[in-house]
């Protein structure tokens, strides 16, 4: 399996920091944020990687980052020329994923314990699409799970009304037919591509599934959550803790 972070994006909701810098080079912890999803791809065994990100500041991506030898896998980057949204984004993957499966990461997502059970129950999975949900206090903000006893229902992104308190983390994994299910979006209201329409369609096709997370999780896409993801990944020194039952 192969890994796809994404870091395109405007990062308007960090403005002015985002000003000076691409949101996923200011600091978490210790580290540029763009560490923390290659340390945790690479815990789960993902070692091929490509980086999609906007065309301001890839050049200092790239010198942060380089080939990826420093973190033991390899690097690939594409450039995502507007922000269309998450699975607009992930359609540059293509070419890269190579008809094989995708283990895919928001570069802004930051987790307490390494995400590689996740990716160890999607290897397990015969096909479909997997999920990662989360309880959060106030789910208005993300993308939120309406479940049963066993499945996931519908995904609603950032609704008034939350069907639950289930957030839907940023971190996917997506058999070879996500590339198909990606052509055939349209624009949301907002003018994206959205990946809660890409976890609808596995949803209607009956090829979801989902696991909890265990541990803290945080986006650090705005400032009370970006200030949480520092503190987060301080307390551990910007290691990927092993998460024990
Ligand atoms: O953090 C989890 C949430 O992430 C999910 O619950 C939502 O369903 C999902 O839509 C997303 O919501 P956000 O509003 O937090 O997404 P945001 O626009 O902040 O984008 C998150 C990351 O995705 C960003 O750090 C980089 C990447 N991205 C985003 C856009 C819009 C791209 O690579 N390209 C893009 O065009």
């Amino acid at each position: 399996m192969k890994g796809v972070i994404l870091a395109g994006g405007l990062g308007t909701r960090l403005m002015p920091l985002t000003r000076a810098t691409n949101k996923h080079l200011l600091p978490v912890g210790r580290e540029p944020m763009l560490y923390h999803p290659i340390r945790q791809l690479r815990a789960a065994g993902i070692t091929e990687i490509l980086v999609v990100t906007s065309t301001d500041h890839m050049g200092d991506v790239v010198r942060c980052l380089g080939s990826g030898q420093d973190f033991g896998c390899e690097l690939t980057y594409r450039v995502q020329e507007r922000p269309g949204g998450i699975a607009d984004a992930l359609g540059l993957a293509r070419g890269f994923a190579a008809g094989g499966r995708v283990c895919v990461i928001l570069a802004d997502n930051v987790f307490q314990y390494s995400i590689a059970p996740y990716a160890d129950r999607f290897r397990a999975q015969q096909t479909g699409a997997r999920v990662l949900l989360k309880l959060v206090e106030e789910p208005r903000h993300y993308g939120v799970a309406a479940l049963d006893e066993k499945h996931v229902l519908e995904i609603q992104e950032k609704p008034e009304q939350p069907p639950s308190n289930y957030a839907v983390v940023g971190l996917y994994f997506y058999d070879s037919d996500v590339f198909t299910h990606i052509s055939h979006l349209e624009p949301s209201g907002r003018g994206e591509l959205e990946i809660t329409s890409v976890n609808n369609r596995y949803i209607e096709a009956g090829l979801l599934e989902y696991d909890i997370c265990h541990g803290e999780w945080t986006d650090a896409g705005k400032p009370n959550s970006y200030q949480q993801a520092n503190e987060l990944l301080f307390a551990q020194d910007n290691r990927i803790l092993e998460w024990t039952p």
